[in-house]
């Protein structure tokens, strides 16, 4: 058996339930309602990896720089000095831009930071503000991507495209744009370009309800290597954080429900044990 690298998030409680840790390279998806920790639980993992020699990205459509800093400083990490040491860089993507190039952006972003962890906040985010984006189909120059007519060349296709879809576009590597698609597959396409990207990357999403760990794009759970569902459940008169993980390719994974803590210190979770004692 070749044993895989793994990279410890540094969650206290949390490897123990991934055999050690992510293994790298891996697309881990945290899927959560509002208000669940998912940024917590992003910014542990990067801090976490930036003060054991690993640097990360903190991706942000949402929320601006500041104000994810400071989430970060109210768990009594000094996220400015790692920030001035270039071991985390917060990256918000500019919304009021179009046609956004988001993936040469990270890539040249995790060049110059000689990142290895990347935390994607959110993928629900990016489908809501889809327009903004050229998404990338990763275009080879004669794959199909729906129904069209096989070996199709370029330009054919292209026009094809025009005509069936509103608009269509090429970046600079030649990549082929459009807006319209479907929810699942702008999930699925930018999970596929995460992947390429090299780091080990933990891409937070919007769970579509309370109780099932189905995410509001419905696609992304599959496609992603590991998947961690973070829940704020409702028991008698008091919501309980808790956590399971619901998959983690090539890893004996904890199959139980872990009740986690948001403290002062950051996210801390506990051994099935005591909670099923
Ligand atoms: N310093 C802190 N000490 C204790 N609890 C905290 C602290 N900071 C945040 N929390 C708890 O964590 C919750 C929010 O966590 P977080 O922002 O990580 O969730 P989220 O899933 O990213 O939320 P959203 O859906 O808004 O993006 C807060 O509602 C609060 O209950
Ligand atoms: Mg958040």
């Amino acid at each position: 058996v070749i044993s895989l690298e793994r990279v410890k998030t540094g969650i206290p409680g949390f490897d123990e339930l991934i055999e050690g840790g992510i293994p790298k390279g891996f697309n881990i998806l945290l899927v959560g309602q509002p208000g669940t920790g998912k940024t917590s639980f992003g910014l542990q993992y990067l801090v976490n990896g930036a003060m054991n020699g690993e640097n990360g990205i903190y991706v942000s459509l949402d929320s601006p720089n500041e104000l994810v800093k400071a989430q970060a400083r109210q768990f009594g990490w000094d996220v400015d000095a790692l920030e001035k040491e270039g071991k985390i860089t917060f990256l918000k993507i500019p919304l009021d831009k179009p046609k956004i190039n988001l993936f040469d952006m990270l890539e040249e972003e995790i060049k110059a930071a000689h990142a290895e962890r990347l935390v994607f906040d959110s993928l629900a985010d990016f489908a809501i503000n889809i327009d903004q984006f050229a998404t990338p189909l990763a275009y080879t120059g004669l794959t199909p991507l729906w129904d069209v007519k096989e070996q199709a060349t370029l330009e054919a296709d292209k026009e094809y495209r025009y005509e069936t879809m509103a608009t269509l576009d090429q970046d600079p590597k030649g990549r082929i744009f459009y807006k319209g698609h479907s929810e699942k597959r702008v999930a699925y396409l930018v999970v596929q370009e995460l992947a390429k990207l090299g780091t080990t990357n933990m891409i937070l999403t919007d769970a579509k309800d309370e109780e099932h760990a189905n995410t509001v794009d419905g696609v992304s759970e599959y496609v992603c290597d590991g998947v961690v569902v973070v829940y704020n459940q409702l028991i008698g008169a008091k919501r309980v954080r808790t956590m399971t993980v619901l998959k983690m390719r090539s890893s004996d994974h904890s199959k139980y429900i872990h009740d986690f803590e948001i403290t002062k210190e950051g996210i801390k979770v506990k051994p099935a044990e005591e909670v099923y004692k």
